[in-house]
């Protein structure tokens, strides 16, 4: 296949000398649990920015119900944390970046807790959720299921009250600023102020993840892979671009968001039925509604197909009505607002993508290929998560490698006495002639076909049908030089689709999230290989790792 639109480093046009040029020692691009713990943790070294491309609270973090898993109960231990992320990792996980998590969890959650953030507790003691694959209840929650909300306003308090750090909001990070191979800042777009480039002696991608490259997803809109797609087209190594998570249970019902019901309520009792009231789990695998997540989502998708059903159920009554309430009072405030009364009706579910595992790839201190450039939480590949992530690690991924990429990026800054000049950096691209385009259409057909043919069950033929779509259209957006977020956006979702599509071909198994009904198993060959990712010579370069 001719990569036809491969050729493009860089999405606009622009000259140093004539945009507004800013200096900092750490730019943070993304404001979700791992890029404001970044940006706390660098600010005890130097000036720090952080971009983020709408309000600061909207992330990913911010919509997270369940929890946060960590070690806290006397009868838990590391080990058992350990073994349970690399068993639902099938063999992709990196130990030593697990082993790093799990240990340093609780010290985090401690910092978070003496900055005000607060737990539910009964007592003294942080009362302990369980969800699918954990061996344990581990899982700490606050407000019973706003567990991110309360991440993330306890982060942005401690943000804005440290003196080294400034918070632009409504600024769309546009592509990363490429210095003889080193990462030197990112070219921006606020709505006001315009194009800018910020300068930057090191610079932390921490966008979030790509749901919105699904029809069905739990991820707000601002969830577009755009730090993937910028790391690719600055060079960086991307990996395992083919592993995303599909969350069984999202509310169903027409018109509505794919709204996360998250897996504590199954943790707590709730069961999975038909409209007979059937449940079914039972016939799939021996932990019932609480087997990995893939094999929850495939269940959901192969009974809807025996049924003829356009979705399944989620029986809360096991629980107990009250109880349910006082547990998840924010999902029952939803299911009212959509007349379900969970006393009397179970809740209509489907699966939604929900997280990106594969990302940037990234050492054990966060840092990326490109040098100058650090990667932490979703958009990062940092090998936590393997081919498949343990419920509730990813906001303790965020919160322990976010502090790592802070303190390595505030160290070298540190270090780093380099004068503060615009380097000669310019991008002189034409504008395409051809000229109408209907963005949305671009974007909703994408997604629609993402979800088709690369979404829960992925078969070769209509993989390689994907990835020649992607191509076509890439062929009439990708040379369009765009004037808003987005158009660049598009681009964007485009450059990750194509890259998780390639990805998804190549891999010739099924591996926890990545599942190929023309490949059903697992290849031994392939344990511990990762595909990687790469831009090189206006080509993308795609291998398994050794
Ligand atoms: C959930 O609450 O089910 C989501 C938690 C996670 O994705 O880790």
């Amino acid at each position: 296949m001719t990569e036809l639109y491969e050729t493009r480093r860089y999405l606009t046009r622009f000259d140093v000398h004539r945009v507004p040029n800013l200096f900092v020692d750490v730019l943070v691009i993304g404001s979700g649990v791992a890029g404001l713990r970044a940006a706390i943790e660098a600010a005890r070294y130097g000036s720090v920015l952080v971009v983020c491309k709408s309000r600061v609270d909207n992330s990913n973090t911010a919509w997270a119900q369940g929890g946060i898993a960590t070690v806290t109960a006397p009868t838990d231990t590391f080990e058992q944390h350990i073994a349970d992320t690399l068993t639902v990792g099938c063999g992709l996980c990196d130990r030593r970046p697990v082993e790093r998590i799990v240990r340093d969890g609780p010290e985090r959650i401690r910092e978070l807790i003496d900055w005000g953030g607060i737990f539910d507790q009964r007592g003294r003691k942080l009362l302990l959720g369980l969800e699918g694959g954990h061996s344990a209840p581990r899982i700490i929650h606050a407000l019973g299921d706003a567990t991110g909300r309360e991440v993330a306003n306890t982060l942005i308090r401690v943000a804005r009250g440290t003196e080294n750090i400034r918070v632009f909001e409504d600024c769309f990070a546009i592509d990363l600023i490429d210095v003889e191979g080193r990462c030197g800042g990112a070219t921006t777009y606020h709505r006001h102020f315009g194009h800018q480039i910020f300068w930057a002696k090191h610079t932390i991608l921490a966008t979030g993840g790509t749901g919105q490259l699904y029809r069905e997803s739990t991820n707000p809109e601002v969830a577009t892979g755009d730090g993937h797609a910028m790391a690719y087209r600055a060079g960086a190594r991307l990996r395992d671009m083919e592993m995303v998570q599909f969350h069984p249970t999202t509310l169903y019902v027409a018109g509505a968001a794919r709204t996360l019901i998250s897996e504590a309520v199954r943790g707590e009792g709730a069961h999975l039925v038909d409209r007979n009231g059937r449940r079914f789990m039972t016939d799939y695998h021996p932990n019932a509604e609480l087997a990995p997540r893939d094999v929850v989502s495939r269940a959901i998708l192969s009974e809807m197909a025996k049924q003829d059903a356009t979705c399944m159920f989620l029986d809360t009554r096991p629980i107990g009505t009250e109880r349910f309430r006082k547990r998840f009072p924010s999902i029952n405030r939803l299911c009212e607002e959509f007349d379900i009364d969970v006393s009397t009706q179970p809740i209509p579910i489907r699966p939604a993508a929900h997280y990106m595992i594969g990302g940037v790839w990234v050492d054990e201190e966060t840092r990326s290929s490109m040098p100058g450039l650090l990667a932490c939480g979703e958009v990062a590949s940092s090998g936590v998560h393997g081919a498949n992530r343990l419920a509730s690690n990813s906001l303790l991924e965020g919160l322990v490698f976010g502090a790592v990429a802070g303190r390595v990026a505030g160290e070298a800054a540190q270090q780093d006495h380099s004068p503060n000049q615009p380097r000669p950096v310019h991008s002189d691209i034409s504008p395409s002639t051809r000229t109408m385009l209907d963005v949305d259409d671009v974007r909703n057909s994408l997604r629609s076909v993402m979800w088709r043919n690369a979404g829960i069950e992925r078969f070769g033929p209509r993989l390689t049908e994907t990835a020649e779509i992607i191509q076509f259209w890439g062929q009439y957006v990708m040379d369009k030089l765009f004037d808003d977020q987005r158009g660049w956006e598009t681009q964007n979702m485009l450059t990750v689709s194509r890259l998780m599509a390639a990805s998804a071909l190549k891999r010739e198994e099924s591996r926890g999230a990545h599942y190929r009904t023309d490949f059903p198993e697992l290849d031994p060959r392939l344990d511990g290989r990762h595909s990687v990712c790469q831009r090189t010579q206006d080509a993308l370069r795609l291998e398994f790792s050794e």
